[in-house]
């Protein structure tokens, strides 16, 4: 090699290794100190080994004001590019909070676009990691329009290829925005937070006096706001969860998710027999129902300590990625209310909108009544669970383990709004309430005016319950297609999908539909 072109190439390396430093070797042990990765030591851990090609590794911000001319980082605090999970493409960002903080610039942005519009075209997943203190403030409102480029990218990716969305570090002011619009946020727990404003804002307004952590750690937006899907203990965990979601996914909406091997072991489950117990009053844990009907180990809770009296996550069935949406009558007996319709919802659209077929496991005994719920719109809220169902159209089957009551019953995935296959065990009750209630409202007169009124009472409750306390009445309307023994449900379960693999249903065509917000 010629000593001209050996310089050159000094040159490119020298430039290179400048950008591998990104903020310095100081404020990078500053990083590790506080218990986080660098911007590329998570990609390292994110990305197949070697897979990982890096996009606009060079580019450095154009403002001047404050005296940032003569302060520049190659990469503009956000490191780009593409690789693969577990071979298949994914397309990434990572902010780096070693350069001014992963604050945002203009050029920052424009570069995360770059990635965004790329993605978006070659049809592949993104995800983002995020490590930034938000906008650069030297930079003004061109940093506000860079969010803003960035949050109109995301609206118009959503529902095309999944967004996924890792929270690292602070995020806070509008960027927690751009996480919001996206499929999954995961954030890891003492060293992530999320809020629109901070505790000192907090503070001065309200006079509360919080903690970042309070205020919006990943515990605080796991259990009460359910901000974040995933709380995980640390970033090494987080970036093993994006993995694993990931592999749920199709690539984009005209695919389907891949499928997985699994252990053919015996589909008849003898033990789903004995599953519920003696009484129809007493709380069991339905996830117990889930993994004895899926395949071993396969299924990923989505939401896991938010609204638990709704369970959701991703699954597999004879190696078929589908989508469960369950009722958990181990908490609050899996009434349905605000947060579990919204949670169920969102959770509902996302597989339909990525060809992810749905399994509900329904024992419901209705809307959760109150004050409380009726402000703060149960009547709207539970509309968008009913809504998200109406509207998808992927494979949905429905198994009703034991109660469906009331408008839950319709809500929860029923035959009326479009799921293809409804099962039920023959423990099921289908009735519009539980028969106590239902004596006490059509037998009022009979039992009031009775010699003993509480063994008249019992009486209509017996007569009531022995005419709908069953799966038959609406096994006799077509409501339910089959009464099936709890032994053979994964095998009905994974015969029904088969069968449903080439569903094509078409809404009508529309601008877009109205859902209730
Ligand atoms: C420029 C920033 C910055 C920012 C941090 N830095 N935030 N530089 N713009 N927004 C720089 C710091 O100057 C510092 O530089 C380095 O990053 C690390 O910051 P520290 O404060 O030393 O770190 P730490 O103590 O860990 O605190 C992190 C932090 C804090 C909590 C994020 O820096 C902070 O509060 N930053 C401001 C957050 C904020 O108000 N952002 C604007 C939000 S409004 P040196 O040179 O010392 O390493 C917003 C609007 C978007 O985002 C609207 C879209 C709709």
């Amino acid at each position: 090699m010629s000593y001209k072109v050996n310089k050159k190439l000094e040159l490119l390396n020298a430039k290179r290794e400048e950008a591998f430093l990104g903020g310095g070797a100081k404020r990078i042990e500053s990083q590790h100190k506080k218990g986080k990765l660098t911007a590329r030591e998570r990609l390292h851990f994110l990305l197949d080994e070697g897979s990982f090609e890096e996009i606009g590794m060079l580019v450095s911000h154009r403002s001047t004001d404050f005296g940032m001319q003569y302060e520049k980082y190659p990469g503009d605090g956000v490191v780009t590019g593409y690789g693969t999970i577990n071979g298949r493409l994914t397309y990434v960002f990572s902010q780096d909070f070693t350069v001014f903080g992963g604050s945002l610039s203009e050029t920052h942005a424009e570069k995360i676009c770059k990635i965004m519009d790329m993605a978006l075209k070659n049809g592949a997943p993104l995800i983002g990691l995020n490590d930034s203190g938000g906008a650069r403030i030297q930079e003004g409102v061109v940093s506000l329009g860079g969010y803003a480029d960035i949050f109109y990218k995301n609206t118009m990716a959503s529902g095309v290829i999944p967004q996924l969305s890792a929270i690292m570090g602070p995020c806070a002011g509008g960027a927690v925005y751009s996480p919001a619009i996206t499929d999954f946020i995961l954030m890891v727990e003492h060293t992530s937070y999320m809020f629109v404003t901070g505790p000192n804002v907090v503070k001065t307004v309200t006079h509360e006096e919080v903690t970042s952590e309070e205020l919006g750690g990943a515990n605080t937006h796991a259990t009460k706001s359910g901000v974040t899907h995933f709380a995980c203990a640390n970033e090494i965990e987080a970036i093993n969860h994006l993995k694993k979601l990931l592999s749920y996914m199709p690539q984009n909406c005209e695919e389907r998710a891949p499928f997985e091997d699994y252990e053919n072991s015996d589909e008849h489950r003898k033990q789903l027999d004995q599953i519920l117990p003696e009484n129809a009053n007493q709380p069991y844990d339905i996830r117990e129902v889930i993994s004895e009907v899926i395949d071993a180990d396969s299924f990923l809770e989505v939401h896991k300590d938010f609204a638990e009296n709704i369970v959701v996550g991703f699954a597999r069935l004879a190696g078929r990625s589908i989508g469960i949406v369950a009722n958990q009558p181990a908490f609050l007996a899996g009434v349905l209310d605000i947060h579990s319709s919204t949670k169920a919802a969102r959770f509902v659209r996302f597989c339909d909108a990525f060809n992810i077929p749905l399994l509900v496991f329904e024992d419901v005994p209705g809307f959760l009544p109150g004050t409380d719920q009726e402000w703060n719109a149960i009547i709207t809220n539970g509309a968008k669970l009913l809504y998200a169902f109406c509207e998808a159209t992927v494979p949905r089957i429905t198994l009703i383990t034991r109660k469906a009551y009331g408008g839950a019953y319709d809500v929860m995935n029923s035959k009326h709004i479009g799921a293809d296959m409804n099962y039920a065990w023959p423990s099921a009750e289908i009735a519009v309430m539980g028969a106590k209630g239902a004596a006490e409202i059509i037998f009022k007169k009979e039992i009031t005016s009775a010699e003993n009124p509480e063994e008249k009472w019992l009486e209509k409750e017996k007569e009531y319950s022995d005419i709908f306390a069953n799966p038959y009445r609406a096994a006799e309307r077509g409501f339910i297609d089959e009464v099936i023994e709890p032994a053979d449900t994964r095998i009905k379960l994974i015969k029904a999908f088969k069968m449903l693999e080439n569903k094509v249903v078409n809404n009508p065509r529309k601008k877009h539909g109205n859902i209730p917000l």
